[in-house]
């Protein structure tokens, strides 16, 4: 990570990229200028591909790569998931815990994020914390209620120093994947209920908070422009290698 902490640009791939993809996407990406300034590129392959793109950045101290999610035991018989410890093995130094597909495709629950975000700080990963309401929740104007509790479960038990180590993403549900990104005005207020929420608890003043949900090349400087929004998670608009250069590369 740099040491000046710029403005974050998170890329998270889903179910997209497997190793032969992402070896392509990575020589694509990296063949386009440089980016100038603070900025810190992260990326979230899926967990086949994630040793290949860390090993493809090694050295370069302004990407940053994890996984997008993984499981809070530190090994076990659970099918299918991967550890804190073996992301970290991997070559990964971060991981998204209750991105919004998780908790409602697969039914994760808020005591689970909290599960996911104590194994992560244990074992040296970033947790990139995900929050954000349903449209209905918005529409009932319980926007901030429902992030709080989000927040309130998924932080259980995290002092300052693991607060130091944290990043969150607000991301509405309703605007994720649908073209229909929040104003950035909308973020901006949530952006501030969430920074108030940390603060009180004794987050640090640079902890960093991402808008995610439709954020493209056509609105990624007007959401960045917004107070309070340090960087963007970033799912669609970063897939296509060229056009994620375009994102980061502006402003
Ligand atoms: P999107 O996804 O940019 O495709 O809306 C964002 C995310 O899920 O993190």
């Amino acid at each position: 990570m740099s040491a000046v902490a710029g403005v974050l640009f998170a890329a998270n791939w889903k179910m997209h990229l497997g190793p032969t993809e992402a070896a392509e996407y990575v020589r694509r990406f990296t063949a386009q200028a440089s980016p100038s300034g603070a900025r810190d590129l992260w990326f979230f392959p899926p967990a086949v591909s994630l040793p290949l793109v860390a090993q493809a950045f090694r050295g370069r101290d302004d990407v940053v790569v994890g996984a997008q999610d993984a499981h809070w035991e530190p090994k076990g018989a659970f099918t299918g998931a991967i550890s804190m410890g073996m992301v970290r093995d991997a070559g990964g130094s971060a991981v998204l815990v209750g991105h919004s597909e998780r908790r409602h495709v697969f039914g994760e629950t808020d005591a689970e994020t909290g599960r996911k975000v104590r194994a992560a700080l244990a074992n040296e990963l970033v947790p990139l914390l995900c929050v954000g309401e349903k449209l209905e929740e918005r529409d009932a104007g319980r926007t901030a209620g429902v992030v709080v509790r989000q927040l309130e479960a998924a932080l259980d038990g995290v002092g300052p120093e693991g607060l130091a180590r944290l990043v969150v993403a607000y991301e509405p549900v309703w605007a994720i994947g649908t073209g229909r990104n929040a104003q950035p005005g909308d973020a901006a207020e949530v952006h501030g209920v969430i920074r108030d929420w940390l603060a009180a608890r004794g987050a640090p003043d640079g902890l960093r908070i991402l808008y995610g949900g439709s954020v493209r090349a056509d609105n990624v400087r007007a959401l960045l422009a917004a107070p309070g929004v340090d960087g963007v998670l970033v799912g669609g608009a970063s897939l296509d290698p060229e056009g994620w250069a375009a994102i980061v590369g502006g402003g």
